[in-house]
């Protein structure tokens, strides 16, 4: 059994990771400042975990939740790439001078691995399908350079002072506790949210963009084998974290409305500035050096997040 710290961990994927590093029997701390991950998502874990209020902008709280830490896994983040157009600066302090002191951190205690939540936004709208690990990155948004560099980050530590890091690059995560109430949600959230309060949601620009959407109990997957693989297998390295196959929005809302029986087609919106038209992932090195096999395919991870989501009182 190992000591985990996880950043970020009442957010969405910090949760789902603290729920299963609990359930596996490891000693799990977990810091968040709460800017947009919520005390609830670790309700169930009360007295599991030791949970601390730590804001990775504050180098000197992070490097103490450091101490005594086999391996980190770095979700804290303002994950949104609209934010980040509209205020570059609070998200690039977060993303990147967190993620630096989180390395420093680590360093200093003699952690033995981090694993970090990179981004598929580091590929910008470059030609090139699938997405592979070996395209030279091109981001477009303030949050894709901040992303980007957290992985440039992880990779000079481990090369530089033998720090092994992991990068897995998350392709639009989704799944119980993504939180459907912010303007900057992820898409899914948003519209099962919306649809099962009876609200039509809107699609931004013609809705043929496509997205490779992946349950979370992949991401978690990725994470648990990205935390135990032997290091000559992942450090220092990128993985693209999906499931391999692009959805676009208007499909994934003619699912959405089938499966939610919803009667109205969605209204249209101008496009936003920042994200990428396109998103798939070729998967084939994190099933080669990990073993990683996406579990749960996009139907079923959609079935189980509108149940999840029919449970919750105020959506
Ligand atoms: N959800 C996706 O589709 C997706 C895709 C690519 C990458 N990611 C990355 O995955 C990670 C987790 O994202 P998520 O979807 O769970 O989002 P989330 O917003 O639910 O989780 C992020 C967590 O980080 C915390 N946080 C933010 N700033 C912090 C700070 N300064 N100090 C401490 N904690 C802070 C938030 O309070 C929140 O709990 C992020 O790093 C994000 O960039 C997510």
């Amino acid at each position: 059994m190992a000591n985990y710290l996880i950043t970020g961990v009442a957010g969405f994927i910090g949760s789902h990771l603290a729920h299963a590093l609990v359930a596996q029997g490891h000693s799990v701390r977990g810091i968040d400042n709460l800017a947009t991950g919520l005390q609830t998502n670790l309700d169930e874990l009360a007295g599991k975990t030791d949970f601390r209020l730590v804001d990775v902008r504050d180098a000197a709280a992070t490097a103490a939740a450091c101490e005594g830490i086999d391996v980190i896994l770095h979700q804290a983040a303002i994950p949104s790439v609209p934010r980040s157009v509209l205020d570059p600066r609070t998200s690039h302090e977060a993303n990147t001078n967190g993620t630096f002191n989180l390395l420093e951190g680590a360093r200093a205690a003699g952690v033995s691995r981090v694993v970090y939540a990179a981004s598929s936004s580091a590929y910008g709208d470059q030609p090139g399908f699938p997405r592979k690990e070996t395209m030279a990155p091109q981001p477009i948004s303030p949050y894709a350079v901040q992303k980007l560099t957290g992985e440039l980050y992880m990779q000079s530590y481990w090369r530089v002072y033998g720090l092994e890091t992991v990068c897995l690059r998350y392709f639009n995560i989704f799944g119980p506790r993504q939180d459907p109430n912010s303007p900057y949600s992820g898409v899914m959230a948003r519209f099962i949210a919306q649809m099962l309060n009876g609200e039509t949601p809107t699609i931004l620009g013609d809705g043929e963009q496509g997205r490779d959407f992946t349950y979370v109990d992949n991401a978690v997957q990725a994470n648990l084998l990205a935390a135990t693989v032997p290091a000559e297998r992942c450090a220092g390295r990128v993985f693209n974290v999906a499931c391999g196959e692009r959805h676009t929005l208007n499909q994934t809302y003619s699912y959405l409305r089938e499966l939610l029986d919803f009667p109205h087609p969605a209204n249209h919106g101008p496009t936003r500035s920042g994200d990428v038209r396109d998103s798939l992932a070729d998967i084939s090195e994190a099933r080669h050096q990990l073993g990683y096999e996406p579990a749960v395919g996009f139907r079923e991870g959609l079935t189980r997040t509108i149940s999840w989501y029919r449970t919750q009182p105020t959506r």
